[in-house]
């Protein structure tokens, strides 16, 4: 139990690293919390204009949830690897360097589960494009994209993330509150709109 926990915190930890609000004030371009709609992800760095900064967030983003659980698996087990998945995505979302106000997990949440099991990380990817395509919205698309996950998951086969599926796709749907209040109000702006 002392090793989960412990897979747990180093989950976290990874996934609370802000790299929106780093990278924007890297490249220069402000806080990013004073921006657009002042989420620290992906979306909203692309509302500075830069498009290698929202490059730089989406792959650090994504790219903590998964090395959280590439480690853990390396280092420990399966179940050490979702709860470190788990606790990346919730990192991201609640950091503590961020007095618990982060962000809404999309890109941890592709990363995880590239790393978990990755012909759902890919479906979900796909999924998340051909809705950004066919809407312009990106926080449509991560609903989408979230909500198929359970579909991928059982049609795939792998169902032994199916419990961390429905979790991180209940929380992906939580955290888009707002944007489910604008998407139904239909003032969503579309991607790279300000
Ligand atoms: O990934 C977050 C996206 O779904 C919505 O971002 O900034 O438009 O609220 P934002």
């Amino acid at each position: 139990l002392l090793a989960l926990i412990l897979w747990g915190l180093v989950g976290y930890l990874f996934g609370s690293i802000p790299f929106g609000i780093v990278i924007t004030r890297v490249f220069g371009l402000g806080d990013l919390r004073q921006i657009g709609s002042g989420n620290i992800g992906t979306t909203n760095v692309l509302r500075t204009g830069s498009k290698p900064a929202a490059a730089a967030t989406l792959i650090l983003d994504g790219g903590k949830g998964a090395i959280a659980v590439l480690v853990a698996r390396w280092l420990a087990a399966e179940d050490a690897a979702q709860l470190a998945g788990l606790m990346a995505f919730l990192g991201h979302c609640f950091p503590i360097w961020l007095k618990f106000k982060g962000g809404k997990g999309v890109a941890t949440f592709l990363g995880l589960m590239l790393a978990l099991a990755w012909p759902v990380g890919v479906a979900c990817c796909l999924t998340w494009l051909v809705t950004a395509l066919v809407s312009r919205i990106s926080s449509l698309s991560a609903l989408v994209a979230a909500a198929s996950s359970t579909f991928w998951i059982l049609i795939l086969g792998y169902s032994p993330v199916f419990i961390l599926g429905i979790a991180v796709t209940l929380l992906v749907f939580w955290r888009h509150s707002e944007n489910i209040s604008r998407l139904r109000a239909g003032i969503e702006p579309k991607i790279g709109q300000k």
